[in-house]
């Protein structure tokens, strides 16, 4: 406990706990785009598999068991995530009573105040996302049980929705791209050579994430899923 105590206490603590939190989001965000897919089969389909969300471990446990505990593992890792990002923030100002004069490289600068501005950006979109898709209170049209409608329904009533849901991937690509890349330095994992293959996943699985969660706003501002 003590020695929990402590790692928390301590900045690369606080990291891990962030590269952690990261990690657990970073699956379900894959997973989600997986199912996401499940549009272009259709109503039946996409709607089947949101009800198996439900169901999924019934009847062992009582229906909806497994998605509340996915979404309690979200929520705390969402909150530890944020808690750890302003924790270290603040240690990296405090840190020193005199600030540098050339702190660091343009490029760090650079990719950390876009993972905190991206980051409050995806926090926003997160938060209007489960009011427009998971409560409805958000949607012009919302009807429970249905997300094939509500998600048509809801990008071809107003498009401009869509287009935010563009923007907001591409922010969810980019905070990959720089939160995998800075991971695997938290982690140690890098060093010269293995360098410039990270870069690449990281990377990779910020464009790959992009592409997955866009093709379905696209596709239906362009009416191939209706
Ligand atoms: C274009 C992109 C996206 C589409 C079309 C989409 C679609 C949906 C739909 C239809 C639901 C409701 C599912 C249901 O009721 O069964 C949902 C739930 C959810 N989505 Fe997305 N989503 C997208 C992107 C994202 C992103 C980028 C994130 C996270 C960063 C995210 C996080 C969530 C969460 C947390 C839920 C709630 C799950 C629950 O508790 O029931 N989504 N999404």
């Amino acid at each position: 406990m003590a020695a929990a105590l402590t790692l928390y206490r301590s900045t690369i603590g606080k990291k891990a706990i962030m590269a952690l939190s990261g990690i657990i989001w970073y699956g379900f965000v894959i997973v989600h785009m997986i199912g996401n897919f499940k549009i272009f089969e259709g109503a039946e389909a996409f709607n089947k598999y949101s009800h198996f969300l439900r169901e999924v471990g019934y009847p062992a446990v009582p229906e909806g068991t497994i998605l509340w505990v996915i979404r309690i593992v979200l929520l705390v890792s969402l909150v530890m995530h944020v808690l750890m990002a302003i924790q270290l923030t603040r240690l990296d100002v405090s840190g020193r009573p005199v600030a540098y004069k050339k702190k660091r490289t343009k490029q760090a600068s650079f990719a950390s105040m876009t993972l905190r501005y991206g980051g409050l950006a995806i926090l926003f979109f997160v938060v209007y996302h489960l009011l427009h898709f998971t409560t409805g209170a958000a949607h012009p049209d919302f009807e429970y049980g249905n997300p094939y409608n509500n998600v048509v329904i809801g990008f071809t009533a107003q498009p401009l929705t869509a287009v935010f849901y563009i923007v907001a991937v591409a922010a969810l690509g980019t905070h990959l791209y720089h939160g995998v890349w800075s991971a695997l330095q938290t982690l140690g994992l890098n060093n010269r050579r293995s360098d410039k293959l990270f870069r690449g996943v990281a990377l990779l699985s910020g464009v790959v994430l992009f592409l997955g969660f866009a093709m379905v706003p696209v596709s239906v501002l362009l009416g191939i899923v209706k």
